[in-house]
């Protein structure tokens, strides 16, 4: 495979973006797969820089780019995109880039879905509510998306404990070492396996 053969990933992330590195920094030297581009709502996200970094192309968006018109479409569009991973993208997604790329789109959200799901439930909110539960696990949920938030089927769920002197960010730090064993892996298996 050249290069210009090779799968494309189009990552949206609206923060720091570990998850987003973890998959340029797999794929960077990867024979079938490249990230193509990253893109994010949020001007002052971190995973812009890290895009950087890779060399990855940064596109910014607005709410009113994503909502109210095709241009972000028509951009993912043109990086042809196999697969859209959010990761760490806390905006819904709207019903036009849902069919234009129907089953193709995948969520990482860092709870065992269905619970602790849902508008406003993402990053530490969702440790907090889980550790002020006492619940003794919690775990990732990797997913496809739909027009719900974290509603879509179910790809993958892993687990881990949760410690009774657990803060929400001790939480916070085994969740997202979970994320970045299993978050690579699962989308180079989806990619590879589309025809
Ligand atoms: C990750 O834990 C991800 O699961 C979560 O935000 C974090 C982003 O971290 N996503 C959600 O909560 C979505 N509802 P990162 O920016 O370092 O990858």
């Amino acid at each position: 495979m050249t290069r210009s053969d090779k799968k494309n990933i189009v990552i949206l992330a609206s923060g720091s973006g570990s998850n987003a590195q973890r998959l340029m920094e797999y794929f960077e030297h990867h024979a079938h797969i490249r990230v193509a581009a990253l893109f994010s709502n949020n001007p002052k996200a971190y995973a812009l820089k890290r895009a950087e970094t890779f060399h990855v192309p940064a596109l910014l968006f607005s709410r009113d780019e994503f909502y109210h018109s095709d241009k972000v479409v028509q951009q993912i569009q043109e990086f042809k995109p196999d697969l859209i991973v959010l990761a760490g993208f806390l905006w819904l997604v709207p019903l036009n880039l849902l069919q234009a790329f129907p089953n193709r789109i995948i969520n990482i959200h860092p709870a065992l879905l269905p619970q602790y799901g849902g508008k406003g439930m993402h990053g530490l909110h969702v440790h907090t509510a889980v550790v002020q539960a006492g619940d003794q696990e919690s775990g990732i949920t990797i997913h496809h998306v739909n027009e719900e938030y974290d509603k879509g089927a179910f790809i993958l769920q892993e687990r881990c404990p949760v410690l009774p002197t657990d803060t929400p960010e001790d939480l916070a730090a085994r969740i997202l070492k979970l994320e970045h064993k299993h978050l690579p892996r699962i989308v180079e298996k989806l990619v590879m396996e589309q025809s």
